[in-house]
């Protein structure tokens, strides 16, 4: 009798502790960030200089969107942004020079819809970043076949 009671005791101490085992897996995040601090500190930089081309768009100041862009512009070759080599990553690290090119080029022109349009396509080009990054670079997932590289480049206008 004792020792069964004893049993009982292990086997719930045994079983809770694999249900604790069980909901730190759940609570971990499906894909660990890999990046140093170095890197997401200037990733955070990137989204606080997204943010004022936002308050720029919302108060039509062209030149802080403007300067913005020309900052983001300048970011996109540092060494914390080429964190891969990888084809795909490069593509989008072009397309979001080329985006805040376009960007600082609009507010230039005093242009409010062009400027706004770009910051959309700026905002999208962060996104995919991510999700390629998250999705091949990270989980390791197959990276795209060429016919689906070239299915997405001719997406890209
Ligand atoms: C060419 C690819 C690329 C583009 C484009 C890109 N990012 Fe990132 N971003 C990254 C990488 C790589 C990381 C780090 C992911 C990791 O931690 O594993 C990252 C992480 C971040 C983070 C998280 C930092 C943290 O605290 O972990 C933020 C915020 C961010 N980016 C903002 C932006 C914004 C805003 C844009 C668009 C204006 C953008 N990014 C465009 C590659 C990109």
């Amino acid at each position: 009798m004792k020792r069964s009671l004893l049993n009982l005791v292990l086997a719930t101490i045994v079983l809770s502790g694999l249900g604790w085992l069980g909901y730190r897996a759940e609570a971990q995040p499906r894909v660990e960030p890999k990046q140093s601090s170095g890197v997401r500190k200037f990733m955070r930089k990137k989204l606080a200089i997204t943010q004022d081309i936002l308050e720029g768009l919302a108060t039509e100041d062209f030149n802080l969107i403007g300067s913005a862009a020309k900052q983001l512009k300048s970011m996109s070759e540092h060494a914390d942004f080429m964190v891969s080599k990888e084809a795909m990553y490069r593509q989008h690290a072009e397309d979001f020079e080329r985006i805040a090119g376009k960007l600082e080029k609009a507010a230039g022109e005093l242009k409010l819809e062009g400027s706004a349009l770009q910051y959309v396509n700026l905002t999208m080009n962060c996104i995919e970043c991510h999700k390629y990054v998250r999705d091949v670079l990270v989980a390791g997932k197959a990276v795209p076949t060429d016919a689906e590289l070239l299915a997405g480049l001719a997406t890209l206008k």
